[in-house]
């Protein structure tokens, strides 16, 4: 399957595609960041969202924390319509600004479960956030890079999902992240 791979600037609660991804927390507690924006905008009201998305946790894997690489699946609400059909929860490493191989392995499963998910899902388009380069501190360089590897990993056993966007908030991120990609 041939898989493209873009970057681009945008907010994530406003961009059309299948799905998106949300960068959380192992909790789904969406305090802040792209999670507690996602929330926001798909029920109106965070507390809201983040009690669908721990009752989802609890019938989809049966317990109470997802690890990385685990994912949890709420509906779009009223992001529905953008056209986006499903929010995929899956968690990122913390960096606290450093990166190694155990970090970078841990993105990568946050991301191919998203993915893999995506695909059973039947999505054709995701997008997904810069995960674990806010809050969780992780060197935004190192985080599209891995990005491109997992999406190029994945593309080899995509049956459904044939469009993957990386959707930078800021235009020094996304100015970055061009940078990585082109250069
Ligand atoms: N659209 C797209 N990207 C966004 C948006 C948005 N509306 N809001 C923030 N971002 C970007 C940030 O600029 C950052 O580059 O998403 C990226 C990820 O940042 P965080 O949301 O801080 O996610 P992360 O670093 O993975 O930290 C996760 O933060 O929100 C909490 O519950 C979450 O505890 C978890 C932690």
């Amino acid at each position: 399957m041939t898989m493209e791979f873009e970057v681009v600037k945008g907010d994530i609660t406003r961009f059309q595609a299948d799905a998106i991804v949300n960068a959380a927390n192992k909790y789904l507690e969406h305090g802040g960041g792209v999670a507690y924006a996602i929330a926001k905008a798909a029920a109106g009201n965070v507390a809201e969202y983040i009690r669908i998305s721990k009752e989802a946790m609890k019938k989809q894997l049966g317990k109470d924390h997802i690890e990385h690489g685990e994912v949890v699946v709420t509906p779009a609400m009223r992001l529905e319509r953008h056209g986006i059909r499903h929010v995929i929860h899956t968690v990122g490493p913390y960096c606290g600004g450093t990166w190694d191989e155990d970090r970078k392995d841990k993105l990568r499963k946050a991301i191919l479960g998203a993915l893999r998910k995506a695909d059973e899902l039947g999505v054709k388009s995701i997008a997904f956030p810069a995960i674990s380069a806010g809050i969780y501190g992780c060197p935004l360089e190192e985080v599209v890079k891995t990005f491109r590897e997992t999406v190029e990993e994945f593309s080899k056993e995509a049956k459904s999902v044939e469009k993957v966007y990386l959707v930078l908030y800021s235009e020094e991120s996304y100015r970055k992240a061009l940078e990585v990609l082109n250069g």
